[in-house]
């Protein structure tokens, strides 16, 4: 076995969780979600799914990481033994590369508008143009692909050096900054006039608009948000301390992502509103919204290029925790070298965006209901593999594993109360499974 090495310090380890909770889930994608789905309706459904779900999975998968301090294969082995409970894992690599298949697409756009950005060309334009703009970006297959490709490439390096340290440090660094630059972009945009209109439809919660697809929609980007369902948080909290509540961090990260989203919807519904933009304009929303932003602002230059900066960064801290789910578990159950893993990680995932990049101009014909090869991808990592990863999290901790294992890593061996055991075992019990059966059965029909 690998000699594991952890992080070494608490904040250090909570910023490493809310950097992989933080990301172009909580930007680029819980805007557009909430805008398609009613907005305030949309944010009420997510909230409380963050409650019942969304914190008592992280528990869970903190429960299975720490208490083993291994990779989830081993991890369910070492709980559950001679059971077959560890073939989930599978599971959780497929999901794994299929979220990185969409994801580092989008974190290829973000490469270019970082660029652009650079180039002083996010200025002086119409809304219509920046629309233009993005438009020929993703009907471009060159500009797509190899964005994609710079991405993935800078992603896997960092992989390559030793990423305990370095996730750790950038995260620590990244993550305050992030918070203040989305305060001082929040603050402009409530300055812009017919800024109440956004706030109204951003959190007037409009039920008429949220359908049930919508709800399923608030279910799979909770998910996705807070990191879930594919074992990634096992893989993180493998490496933390016997010693940190484990409550309170993952109440932490639910908090924090939460607040990171919402202040993104913030940021962007007013000044969509101000300059008489779509709302529902989907996952071309951020691209097309703010730059317009920027260009109203003093020093728009600056605040373009620190911008993209910082989702870059927000978006490698998730793609590195991404990686790391099979390339630990190629290293520790394969006995794979670091490098040969990540090449085999890098081969996969490379495969699976060229499909997701090329999904908008190329293979833009090829589409299942209604949806191309990135949206299929994009829909399946949050609302299936997550979902159902979720499900098996809730009812394996809920129902399987040994209590005195949830005991113990909850009180921390009888030295904290862990007064949120009881709320624990229920929602992962009865509130988390049953939702989530629940939406599955109104989508394939059955209800
Ligand atoms: N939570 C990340 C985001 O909101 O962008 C995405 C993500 C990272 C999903 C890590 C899954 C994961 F394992």
């Amino acid at each position: 076995m690998t000699k594991r090495v952890g992080f070494a310090t608490r904040i250090g380890a909570i910023a490493a969780a809310v950097g992989s909770a933080v990301g172009l889930g909580n930007i680029w994608r819980f805007p557009y979600e909430a805008g398609n789905n009613g907005g305030g309706a949309f944010i009420l459904v997510y909230i409380c799914c963050i409650i019942v779900m969304g914190i008592p999975v992280i528990l869970s998968e903190f429960i299975i990481g720490r208490s083993t301090h291994s990779n989830m294969k081993a991890a369910l082995l070492k709980l559950s033994p001679g059971k077959k409970y560890y073939l989930f894992t599978y599971i959780c690599i497929i999901g794994s590369f299929v979220v990185m298949g969409f994801y580092s697409v989008v974190c290829g756009w973000i490469i270019e508008y970082l660029y652009q950005a650079a180039l002083g060309h996010l200025s002086n334009h119409t809304p219509e143009e920046y629309s233009n703009m993005f438009t020929s970006l993703v009907s471009n297959p060159w500009r797509c692909v190899g964005w994609t490709v710079l991405f993935l490439i800078l992603n896997f390096l960092v992989m390559s050096r030793g990423i305990e340290k370095g996730i750790e440090r950038v995260a620590s660094i990244m993550m305050p900054l992030l918070f203040l630059i989305l305060i001082i972009f929040c603050v402009n945009s409530l300055l812009l006039p017919g800024a109440s209109k956004g706030l109204k439809f951003l959190f007037y919660p409009d039920f008429s608009e949220l359908t049930m697809r919508g709800v399923l929609d608030a279910f799979g980007q909770a998910f996705l948000s807070l990191s879930i369902g594919i074992s990634c948080l096992v893989t993180y909290s493998s490496y933390f301390k016997d010693d940190t509540s484990l409550t309170k961090d993952a109440t932490t990260v639910a908090v924090l992502d939460t607040l990171v989203a919402i202040l993104s919807g913030v940021m962007i519904f007013p000044a969509v509103f101000s300059f008489g933009l779509e709302p529902t304009a989907g996952p071309r929303l951020i691209f097309e919204v703010l730059p317009t932003i920027f260009q109203q602002m003093p020093g728009g230059y600056i605040w373009a290029l620190l911008f993209f900066l910082l989702v870059f960064f927000a978006s490698l801290t998730s793609t590195i925790s991404l990686s790391e789910i099979p390339i630990t578990f190629l290293i520790e159950e394969h006995k794979m070298s670091r490098p040969h893993a990540i090449a085999w990680a890098a081969l996969f995932t490379f495969v699976l965006a060229l499909f997701a990049a090329l999904s908008f101009n190329v293979l833009d014909d090829i589409k299942l209901f209604g949806k191309n090869i990135f949206d299929m991808m994009d829909y399946a990592a949050s609302n299936i593999f997550m979902l159902l990863g979720g499900l098996f999290t809730a009812v394996y901790v809920g129902w399987v594993l040994d209590r005195k294992v949830v005991h113990e890593q909850m009180t921390n061996g009888g030295r904290l109360k862990g007064r949120m055991e009881p709320f624990l075992i229920f929602c992962l019990r009865f509130a988390a499974p049953i939702s989530i059966i629940f939406i599955f059965l109104y989508l394939t029909g059955i209800i």
